[in-house]
């Protein structure tokens, strides 16, 4: 018999809410705290736990006090990117002072804004053993899932290895002010979003069972650009969402990325993976897809495919929601809905994978180095995007490069 898992979550936002409702299929964990600067979000989140069923949680006053009660085994760290090395520091700070222990640290995307963030917090959480995790939610997609094994099974296994996967993701535009600034995000939709993608072709060209490594990234080739927001009429309707400390008409972030990665294979082939990533897309909300293509097949997967649809006349009045699918654009017409976004998104998958790495059960599929790798490989895209030419990867100097559009300078 294995001890269940005291799981606790550093912020009560977006991404949080996302992963309690997953964890009603989790098994031998319980989601026991929440910290959040704000004490009534933290309360907010606990509760909402405890309506869920999934653990007696309550709020704690610190992350430290979080890792001091015995009962927390594990933390999922779901806070901004701009507070993610302070996050870690107070984390490791209290383990090192011998006020609580841990057996295993789960980071969101981007594991930091930059390289050197993301190697500081890998060294930190080492530097006290802490088995770690990265939360890339798009590989545990089931449908992503099942598609790789069967296109390597059948499609590669007889006629040869894939060369060319593609992954894109695309909304209207993130839900809080930080995403939007280029300073504390890390960047705009390239940082944000080509996280996911960049790793997802690659995980679709390494063959089930190998690691990473064996699909190696040697040149990337990038383009940004910011095709509405920083349009005047769209710059003045953000700056009225979200504070006026999003001026797009003065700093403006990307809103579109693109990016080729051309990989060299331990079997000796040269493959491509192509990512795409918007907030400049207005479909009816959230749209993933990717694609694995070999010589003989293809697999192809879309999340607004989702085989469930709903039709409201222009007679139906309703607020505004995302009750069909994630950053809805539309309440009226042909709606597609995805049923169980936390299943189609890949959480579900990835936190049980996760409680059991940290129980001790499994190998953690990702951590904070795949965090660091990916880190690199978004940095040199925006370092080719600046320079407007494919680079060589990893460049000299990834270590502490940081893009135009964090440093506030960028002129689209
Ligand atoms: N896997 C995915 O698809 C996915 C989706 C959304 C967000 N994310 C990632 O999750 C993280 C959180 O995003 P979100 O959408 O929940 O954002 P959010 O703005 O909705 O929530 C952020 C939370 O962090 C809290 N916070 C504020 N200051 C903090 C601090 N100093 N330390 C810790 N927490 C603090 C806020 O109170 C809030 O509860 C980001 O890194 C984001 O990139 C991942």
């Amino acid at each position: 018999m294995t001890k269940r898992l005291g799981v606790g979550f550093v912020g009560s936002g977006f991404i949080t809410r996302f992963h309690l409702q997953s964890w009603k299929t989790v098994r031998d964990a319980d989601v026991l705290g929440v910290w959040s600067p704000n004490s009534e979000n933290a309360a907010s989140a606990a509760a909402l736990a405890r309506e869920l069923d999934i653990g007696e949680a309550k709020p704690y006053a610190s992350i430290a006090d979080m890792v001091a009660d015995p009962a927390i085994d594990a933390i999922w760290l779901c806070g901004p990117n701009h507070r993610r090395v302070e996050n870690v520091e107070e984390i490791v700070h209290a383990i090192e002072a011998g006020k609580g222990a841990l057996r295993g640290l789960a980071c969101e995307k981007p594991l930091a804004r930059n390289v050197a963030e993301a190697k500081h917090v890998t060294e930190l959480v080492k530097r006290v053993g802490l088995v770690n995790g990265y939360l890339e939610d798009q590989l545990f997609v089931p449908p992503i899932e099942r598609g790789r094994e069967l296109t390597w099974a059948r499609g590669a296994a007889t006629t040869g290895r894939p060369y060319l996967a593609r992954a894109a993701e695309e909304h209207s535009g993130p839900h809080n002010p930080w995403f939007w600034q280029g300073e504390l995000q890390g960047g705009g939709v390239l940082n944000d979003m080509m996280c996911h993608s960049a790793v997802l072709v690659r995980y679709l060209l390494t063959r089930p069972g190998e690691p990473l490594s064996t699909v190696r990234p040697v040149r990337i080739t990038s383009h940004i650009a910011s095709l509405k927001w920083s349009r005047p009429e769209y710059a003045e309707r953000l700056k009225a969402a979200m504070g006026p400390e999003v001026d797009y008409t003065r700093k403006p972030s990307e809103d579109f990325a693109s990016m080729t990665i051309e990989f060299e294979t331990d079997d000796g082939h040269t493959v491509l993976g192509e990512a795409s990533t918007s907030w400049s897309y207005v479909g009816a909300g959230l749209r993933l897809s990717a694609e694995l293509l070999g010589p003989e097949y293809s697999m192809s997967w879309r999340s607004l495919d989702s085989g469930l649809s709903v039709f409201f006349s222009r007679e139906v009045r309703g607020e505004a929601g995302e009750d069909l699918v994630e950053k809805q654009n539309a309440e009226v017409g042909l709606m597609p809905v995805v049923a169980s976004e936390a299943s189609v998104y890949g959480y579900e998958s990835e936190n049980r994978h996760f409680v059991r790495a940290f129980l001790g059960l499994e190998k953690p599929r990702l951590t904070f180095d795949d965090g660091v790798e990916v880190m690199q490989m978004l940095m040199t895209a925006y370092q080719s995007a600046e320079e407007r030419r494919t680079i060589d990867y990893p460049p000299p100097g990834v270590d502490d490069f940081i893009p135009a559009v964090a440093r506030g300078t960028w002129k689209p």
